[in-house]
């Protein structure tokens, strides 16, 4: 049987986190097994709320796909490319944005909780780009025939509304486009360091793939703890403090127990336990951090998997802009 086509995507607008990590890289991995697969590196989405500052989503790029790559994406079984050098998407987007209402897109929740978070980008007023990127997202699944589309809650919204733009597309100019799937993550979102119910760059709160050694002992040392608890045999509460609550992602079953069992009974100092958990952490990353290295050292195959998985993905764009035009009759002189 033919495998279905599951396609996904980042903004490059940092290097990716161990919330990255738990919450969609560990499921592509797993997921590129069962499906052929896409992963967009989103340049020109990054732009939509990066306009004015090119140099880091250009350096971005290069990060996150060696980010891919020390995760276990295989350039093999996941075609890596970048958005900006599928021009048939942006073309696309234009026909699109016939098919979607501004007051739509304005109601779009992942839209609207997102402006809430960029008032320092965009004040009062938003840009006809960052309204319209969800319409760019549609054209990003569709110009590629993207089937299965997974994704956490966050981003629902935005394969729903892609939906609904191929739904009208096919009412009107024929039956061409396939409406997407979205394959709900359940995997929870990763808590920061400082307790805050996001793990993120802009918040300062993050452990990286990319980190050192020293830079993730440093971060863990700094974790929130309990802080009714100053000494040692002060009785702790495991349930507020983050030190605990990764070692119950990075650290064995047995040792989490003991780690609860010790912090409650005041019979565990914070420095050591933090200690402990950080090793756990480097441990746990040293496969990464090597590939890292070795793919750090040889840019040239870096750039030889993006350039290879690009080209196949605008050769596949190709195709299907031409069914699209030839569908809006749109196919002058063909
Ligand atoms: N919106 C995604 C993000 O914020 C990135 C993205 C762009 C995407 N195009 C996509 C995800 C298509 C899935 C499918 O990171």
């Amino acid at each position: 049987m033919e495998k279905k086509r599951m396609l996904t995507g980042d903004r490059p607008t940092g290097r990716l986190h161990i919330g990255h990590y738990f919450g969609s890289i560990v499921n592509r991995v797993k997921l590129q097994e069962e499906y052929e697969s896409y992963l967009l590196v989103a340049d020109v989405q990054a732009l939509t709320d990066n306009f004015n500052n090119p140099d880091k989503v250009r350096k971005n790029v290069r990060e996150v796909v060696i980010d891919y790559l020390s995760c276990g994406i295989d350039p093999e079984k996941t075609t890596i490319y970048i958005q900006s050098m599928i021009p048939e998407t942006a073309e696309l987007t234009v026909f699109y944005s016939n098919l979607v209402t501004i007051a739509r897109l304005e109601r779009n929740p992942t839209v609207k909780t997102e402006l809430a978070q960029k008032r320092d980008v965009f004040g009062e007023s938003v840009t006809y780009g960052f309204l319209g990127y969800p319409v760019s997202q549609a054209a990003d699944i569709t110009v590629l025939n993207g089937e299965i589309i997974p994704t956490g809650e966050d981003q629902e919204p935005l394969i729903e509304q892609c939906r609904e733009i191929v739904r009208k597309f096919n009412s009107i100019y024929g039956n061409v486009l396939k409406e997407p799937k979205i394959l709900l993550s359940k995997n929870k979102r990763i808590k920061g360091l400082d307790g805050n119910e996001k793990m993120g760059k802009s918040l300062g709160n993050a452990i990286y793939i990319s980190d050192s050694p020293e830079e993730i002992t440093k971060k863990v040392m700094s974790a929130l703890t309990d802080p009714n608890r100053i000494r040692k045999d002060d009785l702790g509460n495991p349930d507020i403090c983050m030190v605990a609550y990764y070692h119950n992602l990075f650290s064995s079953q047995e040792e989490y127990k003991n780690v609860c069992e010790e912090c409650r009974a005041g019979k565990r100092g914070c420095v050591f336990c933090k200690k402990q958990l950080a090793n756990n952490i480097i441990e746990f990353l040293k496969p990464m951090r090597e590939k890292r290295a070795y793919y750090e050292a040889h840019p040239e195959l870096v750039d030889k998997i993006i350039l290879e998985g690009t080209n196949k993905a605008r050769e596949e764009a190709k195709k299907n802009m031409k069914r699209i035009k030839k569908a809006m009759k749109l196919d002058y002189f063909e």
